[in-house]
């Protein structure tokens, strides 16, 4: 672990490429002088390890952010744009376990947040600060649970939000909640790289606060997964935190979080960061493969809609946060995630698909030693299961021959008969 102490006085934002420092009011989304991208740096609390965990664990807040706020937004939480978001179970399933070849592995299920993705944590924090700057609009760029959760948050805080998305490439249940919410939402010809690249040019040319997560506030929300799920854990970290990665925001905010719980005695051990991509969108898992040397860009093209982009932008932030704890970066084919995603489902347990990259991630490297089957792991899961219902309509009803654990619906004619042949064919799970 980098060991830099943490800045005294007030919140800055401090670029990552040049170390300019700018005021935590100033709004905009990277460094005005390199470009580069900006990362928060707060006064930090007096307190230490069992102390800091008690007044975290005191906390009045009913949001799993807000009572993290002295480590997330400490001169911004009496004003919070809150749901209240976050305070997601961390469960154990041994269907999923037995699969992913791991017996001590728990679930961190982020799907249970407000808008049904981990989304919300970082988006409660970027919309208190668009209201903190005095924004008269958000916008963003998405593959759908960035753009449902801002469309919500906007809506709470009753600004204006415009959303940016790749025509036919986000799911039914995404698009949907960003119309609902009211939100102007843009279905742009091109894919994620490209709206993403639109939003930054137009937010700078027509002053809307931008929410992706280049917003070095998001990251600080986001970075509260981690510490909720050690604090469930007892503040014991894991050996491994396996992530689905896309844009890297939650593989930098997971760093970044380490980080300070390390620096602040949370803990007494770094996790290993398992960042885990699809294989037709895994930019990051090449540049890890060569030690990070070549920045790599890709046409991203994978089922898991959500993390179906080429061109990271926390990409920066995300190297980091792999080199400090170790961690590994892979790549899984699209049906490892649907087979995981199936396996994840029928626990009862359910995620969209990017969510089950995770688990889908960590099968692969056990079979191939990098984990062992008695070490701790912590998948999270970012999505919920009804984000995406064609995903499971097509895997379930629309794909001949039917996959492995595919569970077609029978129709049958209304009588009592029909019932009782389907009957008798039930085995217990
Ligand atoms: N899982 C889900 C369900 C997501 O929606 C995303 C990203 C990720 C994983 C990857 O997280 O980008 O921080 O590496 N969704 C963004 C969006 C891109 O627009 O909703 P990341």
């Amino acid at each position: 672990m980098q060991n830099t102490p943490l800045a005294e006085g007030p919140s800055v934002q401090r670029c990552l490429r040049c170390a300019r420092e700018l005021d935590e009011l100033d709004a905009r989304p990277q460094c005005p002088y390199c470009s580069g991208l900006l990362e928060l740096r707060h006064t930090l609390p007096k307190e230490r390890g069992a102390a800091l965990a008690d007044r975290f664990r005191s906390s009045a807040s009913a949001s799993g952010v807000w009572r993290f706020g002295p480590l997330v937004l400490p001169n911004g939480a009496d004003a919070a744009v809150s749901w209240p978001e976050g305070n997601t179970p961390l469960i154990s399933r041994k269907a999923v376990a037995a699969w992913a070849g791991v017996s001590a592995l728990r679930i961190k299920h982020e799907g249970m947040n407000p808008t049904g993705s981990f989304k919300d944590r970082g988006m409660t924090v970027g919309v208190t600060q668009a209201v903190r700057v005095g924004a008269t609009a958000v916008a963003c760029a998405s593959t759908g649970n960035t753009s449902a959760s801002m469309a919500a948050y906007a809506a709470l805080a009753e600004i204006p939000a415009l959303v940016l998305v790749p025509l036919g490439k986000v799911a039914l249940g995404k698009l949907t909640q960003s119309l609902a919410y009211g939100a102007r939402t843009l279905l742009v010809r091109g894919d994620f790289d490209d709206c993403l690249r639109l939003v930054r040019e137009s937010a700078e040319e027509l002053g809307a606060y931008l929410l992706n997560s280049i917003n070095p506030y998001r990251i600080e929300g986001q970075k509260t997964i981690v510490f909720e799920m050690l604090e469930q854990l007892g503040w014991e970290a894991p050996d491994w935190i396996a992530l689905p990665a896309g844009n890297l925001g939650n593989t930098a905010a997971f760093g970044k979080a380490l980080r300070e719980a390390m620096e602040l005695g949370l803990i007494t051990k770094v996790p290993r960061l398992l960042a885990v991509q699809s294989d037709g969108a895994a930019p990051f898992a090449m540049s890890f493969r060569e030690s990070f040397r070549v920045r790599h860009t890709v046409r991203a093209n994978t089922i898991a809609t959500a993390i179906n982009i080429g061109a990271p932008a926390s990409y920066q932030r995300a190297v980091q946060s792999i080199r400090e704890t170790n961690g590994v970066v892979t790549s899984v084919s699209d049906g490892n995630i649907m087979e995981a995603k199936a396996i994840i489902d029928a626990a009862g347990v359910g995620c969209e698909p990017a969510s089950a990259a995770s688990v889908a991630g960590v099968k692969q490297m056990v079979l191939a030693g990098t984990i062992s089957p008695d070490e701790s792991v912590v998948c999270v899961l970012t999505g919920h299961v009804l984000k995406d219902p064609e995903a499971l309509d097509r895997y379930h009803r629309g794909t001949e021959p039917p996959p492995a654990h595919a569970n077609r619906p029978i129709e049958i004619d209304a009588s009592l008969s029909a019932v009782a042949d389907v009957m008798r064919t039930l085995r217990p799970t």
